[in-house]
């Protein structure tokens, strides 16, 4: 498919992965209620069934989960992406796909249909719920790189409590041009008063507000990487963002664009307000929020100052979304 408007650059708010895993109309109204992007899936190159219930598990300050990564087949996928075509540009979309069974051929054809659509593309190597190890990273970016532009295609690492492997694997990645996730959910567990697990599984995914000063240090790492490479990558956080200070904090230790996940999670879960209201509070009032707060901000420190100046010259408006050029 032709790319049109590419030129607009990278959708600067989005759901993170997970949300829209079987994106329907709920993804519209998450659109529509201001999001500049869209991610959908993680999807898998077979259906996966996932794990039993319980699945998901709030702590005060995160939240625990062991989905399995279940996903539709490949073509219930495809299928609702067209759907989703019809209400939104192919260029605010951004398709997550994991590969699951180390099968490259399928992963091939998976991610030349996911081309033919036009959208962008989100390669997941970090779910803590299945085995995505890092070592078939560059397979399989090699071989998205066939089918996409560098700068369509992020990749979703996990966060590293090892910053300088971090640093290695950043100066690795750039090196191909493409852009980067930081991170996904960290394994965790939790048992109850009872002195059981609280999820099916014994370890899960943790993520939430309690994950950010993770995130918070693994990009202020890869960014400098970015810098000292003179590298084109943009960097996307994800895992903890809960406010719009939030996000200011993670602009200033590099982040080019943010993706919410745990906190649209919540919002659903626990209020009883619509999915409408809770995505124009993160999508709408956040992003005000944060814009009026982002020409407040007076860092003494130069690499904090150095990081908000590279990203207010890179934010757009337009048509009311926001995209950050690549
Ligand atoms: C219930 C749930 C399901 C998720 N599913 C996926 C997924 O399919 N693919 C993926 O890349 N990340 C997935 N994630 C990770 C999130 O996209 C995000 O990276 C992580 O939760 C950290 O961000 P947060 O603190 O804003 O939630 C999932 C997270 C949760 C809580």
């Amino acid at each position: 498919m032709e790319r049109t408007f590419w030129d607009k650059g990278y959708p600067f708010l989005t759901p993170g992965a997970g949300f829209l895993k079987y994106p329907g109309k709920e993804a519209i109204e998450i659109w529509k209620a201001g999001a500049d992007g869209l991610v959908i899936g993680s999807f898998t190159e077979v259906r996966r069934g996932g794990y039993p219930p319980p699945n998901l598990y709030f702590l005060e300050n995160g939240l625990l989960n062991a989905f399995g990564l279940p996903s539709p087949a490949p073509e219930d996928f495809f299928l609702r992406l067209e759907e989703l075509l019809k209400n939104i540009p192919s260029y605010a979309i951004i398709a997550s796909f994991a590969m699951v069974t180390g099968d490259l051929n399928k992963a091939r054809k998976i991610l030349q249909q996911i081309s033919d659509y036009g959208v962008r593309l989100e390669l997941n190597i970090s779910c803590p719920n299945v085995k995505c190890p890092l070592a078939r990273a560059e397979d399989i970016i090699k071989l998205a790189l066939k089918y996409f532009n560098p700068e369509d295609i992020s990749i979703k690492l996990p966060h590293f409590t090892d910053l300088d492997a971090l640093q290695k694997m950043v100066g690795e990645l750039v090196s191909f041009g493409i852009n980067i996730v930081i991170g996904n959910s960290i394994p965790g567990t939790w048992i109850d008063g009872k002195g059981n697990f609280v999820l099916s599984q014994p370890i899960g995914g943790y993520s939430g507000a309690a994950i950010l000063p993770i995130t918070l240090a693994n990009l202020l790492v890869a960014k400098r990487v970015i810098r000292e490479r003179n590298a084109n990558s943009l960097l996307i956080a994800s895992g903890g963002v809960s406010s719009p200070e939030d996000m200011l904090r993670c602009v200033c230790c590099g982040a080019h664009a943010i993706q919410v996940c745990s906190e649209l999670i919540r919002g659903s879960y626990y209020s009883n307000r619509l999915l409408r209201e809770i995505a124009k509070t993160i999508f709408r009032d956040w992003k005000i929020r944060f814009f009026l707060h982002l020409y407040e901000l007076k860092p003494r420190n130069k690499e904090i100052a150095s990081n908000l100046e590279e990203f207010k010259e890179r934010v757009r408006e337009i048509d009311g979304k926001i995209y950050i050029s690549m």
